[in-house]
């Protein structure tokens, strides 16, 4: 394959190239790293091969949006150097310089995993180091006194996300520590005390504990009823068939240690598609905005380097707004797509209290594989519902709910290209409870990818897939016997690149 080939292609529009999801220009990524807001600008950060489509030595990719929905690249971050290769970390604005690197303004300071081994030895090892920009992230400069953090009797050790706690006046970290997360401050962030460890026993260890984060939210937004979030990703083990995948803690936190509210055995998972991984928030979004934002990665370490695209590997999921919500089972995340999202549609169908039979596609007309839908049913008589889409004449993506066992799901187990990996191809669901007996489907399909936001973010799930770049028919269908639509909002939504 020659270059020149590639430089004809018009940009971003290779096959499978999502048109409003981030993807670098070319080659490998994976998890999102650094993210912050700083003097109007979102960065996002990625771990990043830029010398290969696979896995390989870690430097941090760089771009930055106004709106979480159009990006523009930047020159790399962060590059290996004599301490190693540069892994997963995040970025904070030091307001008042406790750094002492600002000269008494504000700047921007990343902290992160350098990976490289033990000297004559090939056992791995994990260190926390310290870069910082005064540019607004363009150039970072290396922290002399780097690493600023080591534990020698611990091999998976990184991942570091650092977040100003107003309430004990101090940096926290918190970071990945084998199978378990541990809690350090600082007062300056290059000096770290060590402050608790949370996990053993608790929730899910399918896997090895990567990528925390911890953040408060309001429960119903209630300002008066708060609850901390401790977001863990699971690396993948062979032994379990999802791969890997992201959980969630609810609980207290004092500044130091971390108490869940539930029972240790009680697991819950951000998602239940098999591609968002090792997400984390935004740092530093304004106070009068408010939200708590944040991005995963939409891959799996199952397959994530054998999927199917060639100039580049990898996209992230759009970014989503976290809440808590009082549920029947207790206090739960919810994820609703960003509101900038709806500065990208397009063409509208509106359609209206429209009873749908077996036999009769009332979207027979629509023709795209990028757009979004929001649709409100009544469930009546129905088995299941949903939509077909991005469907040819062999392949189809089902998204939709079963109204018999309660599940809402996408079944990608005919949806294209599947046999780079044995686990990919399949169905999967999860619990949602009709709501006044109605179900609300939210969906973002974009060339290689649907995500389904089932009633207003209660269950998401996420899940690549490679459908035939033709096949754009959709389809509303429903089992046995009708289903009331209440109504259906679907655009066709603009590239963000072009
Ligand atoms: C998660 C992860 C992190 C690590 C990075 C390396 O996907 O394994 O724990 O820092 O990827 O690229």
């Amino acid at each position: 394959m020659t270059n020149n080939v590639l430089e004809k292609q018009p940009y971003y529009t290779e096959k499978y190239r999502p048109q409003y999801h981030f993807t670098p220009e070319r080659q490998w990524m994976n998890d999102p790293n650094g993210m912050v807001f700083y003097n109007g600008e979102y960065h996002l950060f990625y771990q990043y091969h830029p010398n290969g489509t696979t896995w390989g030595p870690m430097h941090w990719g760089h771009a930055v949006s106004k709106d979480l929905v159009h990006w523009e690249h930047l020159p790399i971050g962060l590059a290996p150097d004599e301490h190693g290769t540069i892994f997963s970390g995040s970025a904070v604005v030091d307001w008042n310089d406790t750094s002492g690197f600002f000269d008494g303004q504000s700047g921007l300071v990343a902290i992160f995993t350098h990976a490289d081994t033990y000297p004559d030895s090939d056992r791995p090892r994990q260190r926390q180091s310290l870069a910082f920009s005064k540019d607004n992230g363009r150039t970072w400069i290396k922290y002399e006194g780097n690493p600023v953090l080591q534990e020698e009797n611990i091999i998976d050790f990184r991942d570091p996300k650092v977040f100003w706690h107003r309430e004990t006046n101090q940096w926290v970290m918190v970071i990945a520590a084998g199978q378990t997360v541990r809690i350090y401050t600082s007062q300056n962030l290059t000096s770290w005390e060590f402050a608790s460890e949370f996990g053993e026993g608790h929730g899910s260890h399918q896997g090895v504990w990567e990528c925390p984060d911890l953040f408060e939210l309001t429960v119903d937004g209630d300002s008066n009823q708060k609850k901390w979030v401790l977001f863990v990703s699971i690396g993948n083990d062979p032994k379990y068939e999802e791969g890997s995948r992201t959980q969630y803690f609810i609980g207290e936190f004092d500044g130091k240690t971390f108490f869940n509210d539930y029972k240790p055995e009680t697991t819950l998972w951000i998602d239940h598609g098999r591609d968002n991984y090792a997400g984390v928030s935004w740092s530093d979004v304004p106070a009068e905005d408010g939200r708590r934002i944040y991005i995963g990665w939409m891959s799996n370490w199952q397959y994530a380097n054998v999927t199917p695209t060639k100039e580049w590997r990898s996209a992230m999921t759009i970014p989503r707004v976290l809440e808590l919500k009082k549920t029947e089972e207790g206090i739960r995340l919810v994820q609703k797509p960003v509101r900038e999202l709806q500065g990208i549609r397009d063409k509208k169908i509106l359609i209206q209290n429209e009873v749908v039979v077996p036999g009769k596609n009332i979207l027979e007309n629509v023709n795209s594989n990028t757009f979004e839908i929001i649709a409100e049913f009544e469930i009546g008589t129905a088995k299941e519902f949903g939509f077909k889409v991005c469907k040819g004449a062999n392949e189809e993506t089902i998204i939709g709910f079963d109204a018999e066992n309660q599940t809402l799901f996408i079944d990608r187990t005919n949806s294209g290209e599947a046999a780079f990996h044995e686990a990919f191809a399949g169905k999967h669901e999860c619990y949602l409870l009709p709501e006044n007996n109605k179900i609300t489907l939210h969906v973002f399909v974009d060339q290689s990818s649907v995500e389904l936001f089932g009633n207003n973010g209660k269950a998401v799930i996420t899940d690549l897939i490679f459908p035939n770049q033709e096949n754009k028919h959709l389809e509303l269908y429903v089992k046995h016997e009708e289903i009331k639509l209440h109504s259906l909002e679907l655009y066709s939504l603009k590239s963000t690149w072009r």
